[in-house]
């Protein structure tokens, strides 16, 4: 039987690629969005984004979506009843939805901080609590955490994101260990950059796609961005390798070596 995956952040950017990745490996796919509950200091994903990503990706096989806040425990609990009302049950959580802010510390507001956290890290916790009996009861369950290259690396003026990214490591490696008794493989995904909202909409926003792709071009040992595609492919290879637990995969061209 076709495994499930429910997709946070799942409407657009890296999610979607993630869910394409899974669709084209033969599983069920559930993306669990925002859908214009709540936004942020660049537009987050709409319920026409959701509705549109279904649709195009319908083609390449099951697929369906759900409303979700990450940062909220009831609404995280819906979602994975939606998924086992619609699929039957719940295999694969990618815990992929992401905000990110920057500047330097004493110009970022509290709150600002506060919701980095609470999307980036608090998510995970929620997502994963709603998410571990249905894991449990799985022949074949996992978990992939999107972390990133800032998760390995601290950066000027990133001490919110990066320490958010650090802490899904924290939080990866920590559940590899409480979960392996239970068969469940916990695993972390490090993409480099992506030309997503977070880049044309805050860190890039004054710059034009080609100037991105220049800038890419230049400071990319491999000489080009990541596309979401190649974040996918590493995210469903966490997802099948039946040995490995407690990794964070690089995927970024060679920005970041290990
Ligand atoms: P994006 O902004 O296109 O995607 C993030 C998705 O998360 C959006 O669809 C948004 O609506 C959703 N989301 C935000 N808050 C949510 C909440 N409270 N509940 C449910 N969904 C929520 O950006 P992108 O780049 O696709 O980001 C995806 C993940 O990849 C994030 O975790 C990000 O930190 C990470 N990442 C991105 C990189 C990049 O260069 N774009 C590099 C490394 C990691």
């Amino acid at each position: 039987m076709a495994r499930t995956v429910l997709v946070t952040g799942g409407a657009r950017g890296i999610g979607k690629g993630i869910a394409k990745a899974f669709l084209e490996a033969d599983h069920n796919v559930m993306i669990a969005d925002l859908a214009d509950q709540g936004d942020w200091n660049y537009k987050l994903a709409s319920s026409e984004t959701m509705r549109e990503t279904v649709e195009e990706l319908g083609e390449l096989g099951e697929i369906d979506a759900v409303a979700v806040n990450v940062t909220d425990a009831e609404s995280c609990k819906s979602a994975v009843s939606a998924t086992l009302e619609r699929f039957g049950a719940l295999d694969v959580l990618a815990n992929n939805a992401g905000i990110i802010t920057s500047g330097p510390i004493d110009e970022l507001t509290e709150a600002e901080w506060d919701s980095t956290y609470e999307v980036n890290v608090k998510g995970i916790f929620h997502m994963v609590r709603a998410a571990l009996p249905a894991l449990k009861a799985s022949d074949d369950p996992a978990i992939v955490n999107t972390s990133s290259i800032s998760g390995l690396r601290g950066g000027q003026n990133h001490s919110s994101y990066c320490g958010s990214k650090f802490a899904v490591i924290g939080i990866t490696q920590s559940l590899a260990q409480e979960f392996s008794p239970h068969g469940i493989r916990v695993n972390a995904i490090c993409p480099g950059i992506i030309g997503t909202a977070m880049w044309h909409d805050h860190l890039m926003r004054d710059k034009s796609e080609e100037e991105f792709n220049a800038r890419m071009q230049e400071t990319i040992p491999l000489g080009r961005p990541q596309a979401v595609e190649d974040i996918g492919e590493g995210v469903v290879y966490l997802a099948t390798a039946t040995n490995v637990t407690g990794i964070s995969h690089i995927v970024a061209g060679g920005i970041l070596m290990s």
